[in-house]
């Protein structure tokens, strides 16, 4: 595999340790870590949204990849349950999910290597961006009624948003 699914890969495993180091205590002496992951995770996938997905569309004549629909509804999620102010069962429902989710992007078959492989030659310039890819603003944390703090919640919320969208 290439340099590409490389240091996506280690992204993955940079904010899996973030959040370990966060977990303890998240909102309190972790949340220092809390913050990195929460930073790192939404460029990670403002990068596999904006840029990555878009490309493999583009080399595909405008069709998405068949793994495009449950990644984005993952994406939706985790973007949700970053909103709360962060407690040790948020953070264990966001580990959950990404168990579930980082193995779709990895592996011989995983987005990044079948990205990698429709660019050819041009993966190396998707490193660079994925390299110089900016900050994603933060929003302030919101604990309201309408707050998402279990995969399941988080999850169908976002699926309703995707079918309002293809309405
Ligand atoms: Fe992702
Ligand atoms: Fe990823």
């Amino acid at each position: 595999m290439g340099a590409l699914t490389d240091y996506l890969t280690q992204d993955h495993q940079q904010l899996d340790a973030w959040l370990a180091e966060a977990l303890p205590d998240p909102a309190g002496a972790g949340y220092a870590a809390y913050s990195r992951f929460r930073e790192g995770l939404l460029r990670h996938i403002a990068f596999e949204e904006k840029v990555l997905m878009l490309d493999a569309k583009e080399r595909r004549g405008g069709e998405h990849l068949e793994l495009f629909p449950i990644l984005r509804l993952e994406h939706s999620a985790l973007a949700l349950l970053v909103i709360p102010t962060p407690t040790v069962a948020l953070l264990g429902e966001i580990r959950t999910l990404l168990e579930r989710h980082n193995p779709r992007e990895e592996g011989p078959d995983g987005l990044y290597a079948v990205c990698e492989r429709l660019a050819e030659a041009e993966a190396e310039r998707l490193l660079e961006r994925a390299r110089s890819m900016p900050p994603v603003p933060v929003a302030k944390h919101y604990d309201g009624p309408r707050a998402h703090r279990t995969l399941e919640s988080a999850l169908a919320f976002a699926a309703l948003g995707r079918s309002k969208q293809q309405r």
